[in-house]
């Protein structure tokens, strides 16, 4: 059997962080209309490939997306839900106005990322890939290295990184950002 030629690649590249995102379904018919098939079994093989696209494009897939890759990939709800929480890369929901990478690697672990987590914990009411209830602020905990050791503990925060932390100088960070977001868009301009 001929391998079906997966998908013109176009939106494979991840978008830097730039906020929250709604998805729109316009989109996602267009991600789908690229991706061909001859028989049942190809298309199968393509659910994962069109949940990658749409995850990486909008940073999460929502009902309705998953609804659209089912339809046009002849398969059920079910099934394309099934492997959407299968996969930890996946996320169901979207991500906060503002997300946190926190490296909890070797180095950092030594020079506190503990105290970093309790404070998220604490302050923000979120663990490890839990997004804030007032949906600002979505952390996820990394347990390798984000390569800038001595500047331990270390977070990244949208797209800046940010050392030498403490719980006080953490909440600023994320403080000074969330103000920043809402400053920028009380002025008019946008930070999406
Ligand atoms: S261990 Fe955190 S930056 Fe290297």
């Amino acid at each position: 059997m001929a391998q079906a030629d997966p998908v013109q690649r176009s939106h494979s590249v991840p978008a830097p962080y730039t906020g929250r995102q709604d998805i729109d379904l316009d989109v996602v018919r267009e991600i789908m209309s690229h991706f061909t098939f001859s028989d049942y079994e190809e298309a199968q093989e393509l659910i994962l490939f069109a949940l990658q696209e749409i995850n990486e494009r909008f940073g999460w897939v929502s009902p309705e997306a998953a609804e659209i890759v089912a339809e046009r990939l002849g398969t059920t709800i079910n099934r394309v839900y099934g492997l959407l929480t299968f996969y930890a890369d996946f996320r169901t929901e979207p991500r906060a106005n503002h997300f946190m990478l926190l490296c909890h690697g070797m180095s950092c672990y030594v020079m506190g990322s503990q105290r970093l987590v309790q404070t998220l914990e604490e302050r923000y009411g979120i663990g490890d890939g839990e997004t804030s209830a007032d949906g600002e602020l979505s952390v996820q905990v990394v347990n390798g290295c984000l390569g800038v050791c001595d500047r331990s503990p270390v977070v990244k925060l949208d797209d800046e990184y940010h050392g030498q932390l403490t719980s006080e100088s953490l909440n600023e960070v994320i403080q000074r950002a969330i103000a920043a977001r809402r400053g920028g868009r009380s002025n008019g301009e946008s930070h999406d």
